[in-house]
């Protein structure tokens, strides 16, 4: 007999709309459909995701979502086994627009409600990609988050550092911006750098002086405009070549401060004696060829499994909210009607809470 369960999955905490459904079938999992509507165009008059203008568009795209992710995958409400939710962290009103669906949909179809937080979305998606075996290190690295995370069961992590200031998906995005490049600058800055020279400009490298794995980015946004003002008042502009230098020299600086840190992460986590030891990155910066080229290689160097699933699975998607659901139904885990939406809900209690917020909201 085969022993299948298959999830709805509802994501709405920041400015993507998702729906998903995910399907375990003998310990293997299989995406059947996922369905993303971003809100980019919404926003951009305003340089920012504007919270009121996302919870209206999640309230009405959720059930569009919903419907097509249906459609997609072949399958009606009743082919289903549970409704999967991020309850939180993000902007409330968004997280509330999704929780209300999820509340409707499990309450009018008789399935069992499960709440899932969505950095743990995020740190469970390469078991889902890759299979990989808790305990595993991952990297959250994207426009809101950066933290290092021991995943050692559905709902058991350990934070072993962030960044206590700007993510480094911000970091880009406020560089570009400087750099009159267009947004998101990750990209833009990266194919900068490619024409310039990482030496030609000395960007200091935070918090490498101190012993842990938390971060800072937001000194280095300051000493890049900093430079720039100074090439701009010595050569009256902004000359192509030093833009270039000095975008290769920031993205080697974030690279830089990344890798080392990677390193003391994982040389906490080999403490553990993983049987198979597994490093994995998530999020829109593991993107960067630099960076995520030198995390290959320090995982190598340290004897660790390196695994950055797909692009569009790093990203926010509703996948790994219904790939995280049956993680934690499987576990024993179950919500009712009093599930709540939760702007602040970091993965390990027991951690000091980080200081920075992020563009896109509080992320714990
Ligand atoms: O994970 P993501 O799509 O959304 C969240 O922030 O939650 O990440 C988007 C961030 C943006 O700040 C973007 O500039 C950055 O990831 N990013 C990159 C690259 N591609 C995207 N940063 C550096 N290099 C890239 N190639
Ligand atoms: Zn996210």
């Amino acid at each position: 007999m085969t022993d299948t369960l298959t999830f709805l999955g509802l994501e709405s905490s920041c400015d993507d709309t998702a729906a998903a459904i995910v399907r375990l079938t003998d310990g293997k999992p299989e995406i059947l459909s996922s369905v993303v509507a971003g809100q980019t165009d919404l926003h951009a008059a305003f340089g920012g995701v504007v919270p009121e203008i996302a919870a209206r568009a999640h309230a009405e795209k959720l059930d569009l979502c919903v419907e097509e992710a249906l459609e997609e995958a072949g399958l009606g409400l009743d082919a289903l086994d549970g409704i999967a939710v991020t309850a939180g962290p993000g902007l409330i009103g968004g997280v509330m627009s999704g929780v209300m669906c999820a509340k409707g949909l499990a309450a009018g179809a008789g399935l069992p409600l499960v709440g899932v937080n969505h950095l743990a979305g995020h740190a469970l998606t390469p078991r889902l990609t890759d299979g990989l075996t808790f305990p595993y290190l991952m990297l959250l690295v994207s426009g809101g988050h950066c933290q290092f995370l021991i995943a050692k069961g559905p709902e058991d992590f350990s934070r072993l550092g962030g960044t206590i200031d700007d993510a480094p998906g911000e970091a880009f995005d406020k560089a570009a911006k400087l750099m009159a490049l267009p947004q998101p600058g990750g990209p833009s800055v990266e194919a900068e750098a490619r024409k310039g020279d990482p030496k030609a400009f000395a960007f200091p490298r935070p918090l490498l002086d101190r012993p842990g794995c938390d971060m800072s980015f937001s000194g280095l946004k300051t000493a890049l405009l900093r430079a720039r003002d100074q090439v701009v008042a010595e050569h009256g502009g902004l000359p192509r070549q030093i833009r270039a230098d000095l975008c290769a020299g920031f993205q080697q600086a974030i690279a830089d401060v990344l890798i080392e840190k990677s390193r003391r992460a994982l040389a906490e986590y080999l403490k553990l004696a993983p049987a198979n030891p597994g490093f994995a990155v998530a999020g829109g910066v593991a993107a960067n060829q630099a960076i995520r080229a030198g995390l290959e290689t320090v995982s190598r160097e340290m004897g660790a499994e390196f695994v950055a699933p797909p692009l569009k699975l790093c990203t926010d998607n509703a996948a790994m909210i219904a790939w995280a659901g049956i993680e934690r139904f499987r576990s024993g885990a179950q919500d009712g009607m009093d599930l709540t939406a939760r702007p602040r809900w970091p993965l390990d209690r027991s951690a000091a809470p980080l200081l920075g917020s992020g563009k896109k909201g509080a992320k714990a």
